[in-house]
């Protein structure tokens, strides 16, 4: 296997090239000139994503091509439409309306999309829940911003404290009746709802579009809202990162309730009015790869994780299937390893373009272009116009190669519009009030203005791409009865990124035993989260704090696991 330290571009025809070969220098006015708005003056994300298209005459265009095991039917941008719009005069007649909080909890489904899209023509501002999501971490979403309604089906719905949700005035099942008390059912619903008039609501670029709670290390998930003029920075880099086209078949893999797969799986593809392929079920290296062999995927947008997992599954997996469709790779979510990138190029015959943004940027920010070169290790180079630099802890640029804190100049049009009821949250990001948002991570860059990831600055964990806040998971580990002290960590793993480890020091009366452990790793799994549960538990007399405060010293749990996986290693 080659490893070129700097794999060259491949040639070809790529939006961002055509579109400023000889032109002024980008700026985002540019942009604004693309969407409907900026003639009419009337705002919603969800009529630029589907009615215009259909207005311009691509109505028979396919939108949405659902792959499961049973199952696979699409739809085309004019049946996507009369769906949205048939929703949204249900959810309407039902009280739903501008800056409402609609919670969507569904699995990864076009009635999943169709949820979402159809509640933000109506101005409501759209929480998609993930799909494995536990009790409490419902209960900790939809109480935060006193959430009204909400999206789901019976399965899901069992999931739902509702006892504990007393702002929850509807729920509306995607079943086709309702056997829940007092709950809507929305297929029974349509067949009684005709369209009669225009049932978009004309919002500013300002307004409240979708709440995406994000963990952080200490504290519950924040509740990071986005505004409909996130859409100028969605369109464009998808246009020119994802390089998508007219006849492209797109999948993200990612399933809405991370943003990823809200802001890349739904509004970025439709707005640049490409075919979005939408797999039903979890991770299986041959439905991944059926899927890009029976849709013809041409763009994918996936996770280090997934990648390293296939590439774990062996290439006899991989020549079964004709995935030639495909020409563009992206990536997301966490440190992509050169390791995987070499892989693809021998493999899959491409490059992995790997890029950097947060829920809190609302869109890609550090990006490698279809047209430059890619230098396995980097996260890539600022997208134009966008100004980073790498800070010492005083807020002072630190000079090419050192480490330091990754921030951003503010500020570009999909930045969070507000963390919900926690300005000082929101000011956090800014700590330095020079106007960088300081991002967390810690990173370096280099002579041609390559940026390098380094870690985190904070205690986050990103497993499988997955953000998890240790302090969620430690409150959760001391609700069991054994558990007295909990410090929760990120532990280095080849496939995931990271794995959630904790160290407990158990109750007196207590002794440690593989079936306790067990129980206790499903208390946590059965109230957060399948993906928050730590997948390593370790029994400790004490746990390491600080002497002052007697906070729990993470960096030094961490910092004893990588010693002894270098142990191990020796
Ligand atoms: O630490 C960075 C990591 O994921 C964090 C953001 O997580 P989240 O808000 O869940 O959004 C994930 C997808 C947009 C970042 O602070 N991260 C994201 N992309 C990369 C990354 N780490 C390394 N390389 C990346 N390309």
């Amino acid at each position: 296997m080659t490893r070129q330290l700097i794999i060259p571009p491949y040639e070809g025809s790529y939006n961002v090239q055509n579109d400023l070969v000889g032109r002024k220098p980008f700026n985002w006015e540019e942009v604004k000139k693309h969407f409907s708005w900026h003639k009419t003056g009337k705002v919603n994300m969800a009529y630029e994503c589907i009615d215009r298209h259909v207005e311009a005459g691509f109505g028979e265009k396919k939108a949405l091509h659902y792959i499961a095991e049973n199952s696979e039917w699409s739809l085309n941008y004019r049946e996507l439409k009369d769906a949205t719009d048939r929703w949204a005069v249900v959810l309407k007649k039902h009280g739903v309306k501008k800056g409402d909080f609609l919670f969507v909890f569904l699995p990864k489904h076009p009635e999943c999309h169709i949820a979402i899209l159809a509640a933000i023509k109506l101005g409501a501002i759209v929480g998609p829940l993930f799909e494995a999501f536990m009790e409490e971490a419902i209960r900790d979403r939809i109480s935060d911003c006193e959430g009204k309604f909400l999206i789901t089906n019976e399965e899901y719905l069992q999931r739902v404290p509702l006892h504990d949700l007393p702002s929850l005035t509807t729920i509306f099942l995607t079943d086709q009746h309702s056997t829940t008390a007092n709950a809507i059912s929305i297929p029974e619903e349509l067949r009684q709802t005709d369209v009669k008039e225009d049932v978009i609501e004309w919002v500013d670029l300002e307004d409240g579009l979708n709440i995406h709670y994000t963990s952080g290390s200490t504290g519950k998930p924040k509740g990071i809202i986005h505004a409909h003029r996130a859409m100028i920075q969605q369109y464009i880099t998808g246009r020119w990162v994802l390089d998508l086209k007219e006849d492209d078949v797109y999948w993200c893999t990612a399933h809405p309730g991370w943003v990823t797969g809200c802001v890349y799986g739904i509004f970025a593809p439709l707005l640049n009015r490409a075919t979005i392929v939408l797999h039903g079920g979890r991770f299986n290296a041959d439905s991944w790869y059926e899927t890009i062999e029976k849709t013809g995927v041409t763009v994918w947008y996936s996770a280090p994780t997934a990648f390293r997992m296939l590439m774990a599954e062996g290439i006899e997996t991989l020549q079964r299937y004709d995935i030639s469709t495909l020409r563009h790779i992206l990536s997301v979510g966490e440190p992509l390893n050169p390791e995987v990138i070499y892989w693809s190029v021998e493999h899959l015959k491409l490059r992995i373009h790997d890029t950097w943004w947060m829920t809190e940027t609302g869109a890609q920010l550090i990006v490698n272009l279809p047209t430059e070169p890619i230098k396995p290790g980097s996260m890539g180079k600022s997208f134009p116009t966008i100004e980073t630099a790498i800070l010492d802890d005083e807020g002072n640029q630190l000079p090419v190669g050192e480490v330091g804190h990754l921030a951003i100049k503010g500020t570009w049009p999909a930045i969070m519009k507000e963390v919900w009821k926690n300005e000082e949250k929101y000011t956090s990001y800014f700590p330095f009030g020079s106007g960088w948002y300081l991002s967390g991570d810690l990173a370096l860059i280099d002579e041609d203005s390559y940026i390098f990831f380094q870690g985190r600055s904070d205690d986050m964990i990103n497993s499988s791409g997955e953000r998890i806040g240790p302090f969620e998971v430690e409150s959760k580990l001391i609700e069991h009865p054994a558990v007295a002290e909990a410090g929760v960590i990120g532990k280095p793993d080849f496939i995931r990124g990271e794995i959630v480890k904790a160290f407990i020091v158990l109750k007196k009366g207590y002794t440690t035993s593989p079936e306790l452990l067990a129980d206790i790793r499903i208390f946590v799994r059965n109230r957060l989260a399948a993906h928050a549960a730590p997948r390593e538990i370790e029994v400790i007399e004490e746990l390491p704090k600080t002497k002052i405060s007697g906070k729990i010293l993470r960096r030094e749990l961490k910092a004893r696991e990588i010693e002894k996986l270098k142990v191990v290693e020796v």
